[in-house]
């Protein structure tokens, strides 16, 4: 009986404290004017709602409910947190461009656990500054004419010689880009390694998606065992190639570009080289594999663009042969093409958009937004506007070849 009052008593002590926290919070961000939008309960606020809708094949009706509700920029409480939405492109804009300044970027820490705290996403200040620029030089035109398109090209063929009967589309599109990114990194080729290393990556991955809790998700607990697994291996990579590189062995690759930035500023540690080669991989494993498999997708279900691409390839395969791999001036000779790259990045929204934190309180066209507040940019509710794209749920690669669409 004792046992119970005192139960009760905590429930009910614990329920008020968190009620009166709650209400006092409303008063708060009602008091300078934030935007409107509704909170729903206490502490789970309308997570089931964004997490139901997400499972759906069609997951904008949360944003648009909410934006014919309340207008473009709304407040909800997601994922624990008061959250402002933007579904504006300007305030998008505006919020990315204030990067640092008015804006930092913020992600939950069960992301940390899994991409590692030296992740690009969640490094701030001169380190991240550092790393990124990296990763942008990296990816310039000398390098992606040098080395990336002959990689892509030799890769692609490795992998189409390899299919027979049915293939599942997807899993083909993670293996490329897998193998792909672990050339440019490591300069490593498709081997037993890279595939065992790309199982234990899959895994990785599957933790991103479920209840980021070890106690109660195995699928979460799976995942950050397997990142163990995964930096382990890297760090013995990163470790051998030290040692070449003392014995004169140069390599073309990001951790050859890590090891000789070391000159310039502060030497990278391990650690730090380690969890940036995870956070790429998952980066770019993902997004772009998936992307691929929806591209081929859109493009099958309307056959006339399938015919304007495979006559603009023909066209460069006719003058080249079949066996020469593309060059620069065929990928710059694909206007179509990259129309269907475009157009399938705007309708596929693979990452459907980014959260940030405000650094100070923000004036947002009429409202506040205070230090502190959770933001999230929604980029597939731009891409999904009719004001911004006309029809804008249909693939319509040619929309691109008019200059008066939106451009983002
Ligand atoms: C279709 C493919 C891709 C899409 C849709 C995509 C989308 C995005 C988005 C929206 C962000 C911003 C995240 C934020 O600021 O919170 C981002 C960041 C990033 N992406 Fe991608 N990405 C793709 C492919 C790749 C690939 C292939 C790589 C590299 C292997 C990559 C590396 C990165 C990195 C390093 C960042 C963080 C940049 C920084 O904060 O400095 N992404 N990506």
């Amino acid at each position: 009986m004792e046992l119970y009052t005192t139960s009760l008593l905590f429930i009910v002590s614990f329920s008020t404290i968190i009620f009166l926290l709650f209400r006092r919070n409303s008063a708060f961000w009602r008091s300078i004017n934030t935007p409107p939008g509704s909170t729903g309960l206490p502490l789970i606020g309308e997570t089931f709602q964004i997490i139901s809708a997400y499972k759906t094949e069609n997951p904008e009706p949360f944003i648009d409910a909410r934006v014919s509700k309340y207008g473009s920029v709304f407040t909800t409480h997601v994922f624990g947190e008061r959250t402002v939405f933007s579904a504006d492109v300007e305030i998008n804009k505006f919020i990315l461009q204030n990067e640092g300044r008015l804006f930092e970027s913020s992600y939950p820490g069960s992301i940390a656990n899994l991409v590692g705290k030296h992740s690009l996403l969640l490094m701030r200040g001169g380190l991240h500054r550092r790393m990124h620029s990296l990763t942008m030089s990296f990816a310039n035109s000398t390098i992606i004419k040098d080395h990336l398109l002959a990689d892509i090209d030799r890769l692609v063929r490795l992998n189409l010689d390899s299919w027979t009967g049915r293939i599942l589309l997807m899993d083909e599109a993670k293996k490329i880009t897998f193998e792909l990114t672990l050339k440019q990194l490591l300069s490593i080729e498709p081997c037993e390694w890279s595939e065992n290393l790309r199982k234990e990556y899959m895994l990785v991955i599957e933790g991103f998606f479920c209840i980021p809790l070890p106690f109660f998700s195995l699928t979460y607990r799976r995942a950050i065992q397997a990142r163990k697994r995964v930096t382990e291996a890297l760090h013995l990579v990163v470790r051998e190639r030290r040692i070449e590189r003392e014995k004169g062995v140069k390599k073309n690759d990001m951790l050859a570009a890590l090891f000789d930035s070391d000159g310039d500023e502060e030497n990278f540690y391990d650690d730090e080289i380690v969890d940036f080669l995870v956070s790429l991989l998952v980066a770019g494993y993902d997004t772009t594999s998936t992307t691929m498999t929806l591209a081929v997708k859109y493009l099958t279900d309307t056959p006339s663009a399938l015919a304007q691409l495979k006559e603009e390839h023909d066209a460069i395969r006719a003058k080249k042969g079949a066996s020469v791999a593309l060059e620069w001036d065929d990928y710059k000779s694909m206007p179509f093409t990259q129309c269907v790259v475009n157009e399938t990045l705007r309708l596929s929204n693979i990452i459907s958009g980014v959260f940030r934190r405000a650094i100070t309180d923000v004036k947002i066209k009429d409202y506040t937004i205070p230090k502190g507040a959770k933001v999230f940019t929604s980029l597939r509710a731009v891409h999904l506007d009719q004001d911004n794209f006309e029809d804008a749920r249909v693939f319509n690669p040619w929309r691109w070849q008019v200059s008066n669409s939106l451009s983002i």
